[in-house]
């Protein structure tokens, strides 16, 4: 006897909605804060789990579908097999290595690289149209290895890179002004990392250029106030690992926040790790960091054009050059 007795002409139309599947691989801290974030924020009709622990792979689906009468009506599945993975729109790569207190993300290069010569092409293999969106640290150096091993164009391999830094600007900034953070427009680019660049030049709140903004409201800054700021976001993650162990609410967010515009091709500007060569004159190899770039259901749709200030180009370009003397050791 079926649960429902079928009423006249009850025939479901011919579903012409869009079947959004996302992977995570790796479920530890990163990837589960990003999972739980895209199913409570209704990004994917079926997520797919996939890391190298079976039972902690098991363990971390069944606790995510116990809690089906909360959510979103979402298909959860996982498997060591990357076979789950196949037809995935987006594929969020968080396996790997973390930072151990006081270490950088740069050292974790060697261990990382070697693990996605196991992910990257089996994931290319089973979803050759999605976008890789690339967590694992070093996430800049990480991006071009995920770009040269799946063999993609360079618009539909992203590195989560400095969306996560911007946010952390934005919250000292907003901060210290006693403003929203939403109102706060602030850029942190080049690396996911220790050189990463802080751009005041653009920066501005609730549509007021910032430096503007503090002569408006007579707050007297100093440019060391400006410097700290910045020195606080690139120390937040060291602090952070300090003190928990590992980062993964703000990375979570972070993340969730680039699938909806990705996925829902919100046509949104991010600073995100993208192939930067031949942007703000940066040149001297292929290399990923993070620029202001807009994003949508195709992955990266342009790149934005801001002014930087002299100061600002030759600190991205320092950056640049820190990403490829680490890159250049991987020899691909
Ligand atoms: P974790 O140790 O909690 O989780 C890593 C997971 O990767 C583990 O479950 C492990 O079993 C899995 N794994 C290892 N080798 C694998 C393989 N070959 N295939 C599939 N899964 C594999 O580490 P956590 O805290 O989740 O950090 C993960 C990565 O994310 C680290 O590299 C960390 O530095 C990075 N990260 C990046 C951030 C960013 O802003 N880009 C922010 C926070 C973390
Ligand atoms: C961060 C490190 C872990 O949280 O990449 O920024």
């Amino acid at each position: 006897q079926a649960f429902f007795k079928p009423i006249q002409n009850s025939a479901s139309p011919s579903s012409t909605k869009r079947h959004t599947k996302v992977s995570v691989i790796g479920v530890g801290n990163v990837g589960m804060a990003i999972a739980q974030t895209i199913l409570t924020q209704d990004l994917a009709d079926e997520l797919a789990l996939i890391d190298a622990k079976a039972d902690k792979l098991r363990g971390e689906m069944l606790d995510l579908q116990h809690a089906a009468a909360f959510l979103p009506r979402t298909k959860i599945v996982a498997s060591v097999d990357y076979a789950v993975t196949v037809g995935s729109d987006l594929c969020i790569v968080t396996a790997g290595a973390r930072q151990n207190p006081g270490e950088s993300r740069l050292n974790l290069l060697q261990r990382n690289v070697a693990l996605f010569s196991h992910i990257i092409p089996p994931l290319a293999k089973y979803s050759p149209d999605s976008i890789l969106l690339i967590v694992s640290n070093p996430v800049d150096v990480l991006t071009y290895v995920s770009w040269k091993m799946s063999g993609f164009p360079s618009n539909r391999v992203i590195g989560s890179g400095t969306n996560l830094d911007s946010s952390r600007f934005r919250f000292l900034i907003a901060d210290h002004l006693d403003v929203n953070a939403q109102d706060v427009q602030a850029y942190i680019v080049g690396e996911h990392g220790d050189s990463s660049v802080a751009l005041w030049s653009s920066i501005s709140i609730g549509g007021v250029p910032v430096l503007s903004f503090l002569e408006k409201q007579q707050i007297a800054y100093e440019k060391d106030t400006l410097e700290n700021i910045h020195k606080a976001v690139v120390e937040s993650a060291y602090e952070v690992i300090s003190l928990k162990g590992y980062t993964s609410w703000a990375i979570g967010y972070s993340v969730a926040n680039l699938a909806r515009s990705l996925l829902r091709d919100q046509r949104k500007i991010h600073p995100v790790s993208v192939l930067a060569k031949g942007f703000y004159g940066i040149n001297g190899g292929d290399v990923f960091l993070s620029l202001p770039t807009q994003l949508g259901r195709g992955g990266v749709l342009g790149v934005t054009n801001i002014h930087l200030t002299d100061e600002e180009m030759e600190r991205l370009r320092e950056s640049a050059k820190t990403i490829l003397e680490v890159q250049s050791q991987l020899g691909i």
